[in-house]
């Protein structure tokens, strides 16, 4: 039996160019021995939003060095890795071409193998390289471009529950945002306006609270957002405040309602899991400390653990892509051949439904 795998990981699905390498050795204990992203908030800050083909050309630019720069701080060359991993889908189309082809070609010049990876894979399963999560869990996915509560079996074995029909969580954030005139990304800027507010004044819509089915919806949130302000305008700090405190009131009552649905679900499939279950989330807006707050206090109440992995392996980076990698290559998996295909559509749970809007950003899915 090999004594480790080692892997280099590379992702630019969005808007970060990120490149990593990690091992993994036999006895079960890992290493991140670099992990590097460059993010293009500055290129897209001015438009309020992803620009693909600003996004693919800045990847372009940004890869090789940030490639190299991952090996050098990882003190190995490209034969000390035994394969390649690279972003494959879902994102923006441009960006995966940069990526996947960039695989590609050090794959065949270096003579390794090259794994194909779903963006989503690796952030369900970064948790089993950050805390040592055994199957099953349920992972819950808050980010620019998805909202997905997903039941994680197994490597390659998902199930969606739970997904947006309209906006992600993280957009809604971000068009909430622009439209109170607060900066690029929006997430931040709400929170931080939401803690000298007043979460009351405002009763905004909770859509879908109370429903069975376990989906979310937050466009209608929005269009609520969008009518106060335009009936008390011109607004004031103190309206803005108030304004975002409800909105972020409206979120985590969502939240509280569809997680603890999925919970319930949970526990009802897996009476007897023989550990602790456990909910994991992953994506940008698992920044937000009230929204991490609601879903401690769920996980308590309901008996299960809440597991949030460091911000920097909740955003996009390419340590979960190299992760993803290693698992595959653990259970055995054949890589993949070098006309692999990137996939901006490429749902993990490929028996769903692909719903209305289903919460994408540019192409995300
Ligand atoms: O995972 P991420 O970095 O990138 C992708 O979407 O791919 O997530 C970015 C999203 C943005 O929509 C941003 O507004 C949101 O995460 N976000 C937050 C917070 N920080 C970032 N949303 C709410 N509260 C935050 N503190
Ligand atoms: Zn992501």
């Amino acid at each position: 039996m090999v004594p480790f795998l080692r892997i280099l990981g590379i992702e630019t699905s969005c808007d970060e160019t990120a490149a990593a390498v990690v091992e993994r050795h036999a006895e079960g204990h890992s290493n991140v021995l670099s992990d590097v992203v460059l993010s293009q908030l500055d290129e897209h800050s001015a438009y309020g939003g992803v620009v693909p083909e600003i996004a693919a050309r800045a990847h372009v630019e940004a890869l090789d060095e940030l490639i190299e720069e991952a090996l050098k701080r990882a003190n190995v060359s490209l034969n000390d890795v035994d394969a390649i991993a690279a972003t494959s889908g879902p994102g923006l189309i441009g960006g995966l071409l940069v990526g996947l082809m960039t695989g590609k070609a050090i794959a065949r010049a270096a003579g390794k193998p090259l794994y194909a990876i779903n963006h989503l894979e690796g952030h369900a399963l970064t948790a089993r390289l950050t805390d040592g999560l055994s199957f099953p869990y349920l992972m819950l996915l808050v980010s620019g471009g998805h909202t997905q509560l997903i039941l994680v079996r197994g490597v390659g074995q998902y199930e969606r529950w739970g997904t947006t029909i309209d906006d992600a969580l993280g957009e809604a954030f971000d068009k909430t945002a622009k439209l109170l005139g607060l900066p690029y990304p929006g997430g931040p800027a709400v929170e931080r306006m939401a803690q000298a507010g007043n979460p009351d004044r405002f009763d905004f819509p909770r859509p879908l609270v109370g429903e069975a089915r376990l989906d979310f919806s937050f466009s209608g949130l929005k269009t609520a957002v969008r009518q106060a302000a335009q009936d008390i305008a011109p607004l004031s700090d103190h309206d803005v405040a108030d304004i975002c405190a409800s909105f972020q009131k409206a979120v985590s009552r969502t939240l509280k309602d569809r997680i603890g649905r999925g919970l319930q679900r949970f526990k009802t499939e897996f009476p007897t899991t023989g550990e602790k279950p456990a909910l994991v989330v992953a994506g940008g807006v698992a920044a937000n400390l009230e929204l991490r707050g609601t879903l401690q206090v769920l996980c308590d109440k309901n008996g299960f653990r809440f597991v949030a992995p460091p911000l920097s392996l909740c955003t996009d980076n390419a340590v979960m892509i190299a992760w993803a990698g290693l698992e595959r290559m653990a259970t055995g998996a054949a890589p993949d051949a070098l006309d692999v295909q990137p996939r901006s559509r490429w749902p993990l749970d490929s028996n769903a439904e692909t719903l209305i809007g289903f919460g994408k950003r540019g192409a995300k899915a």
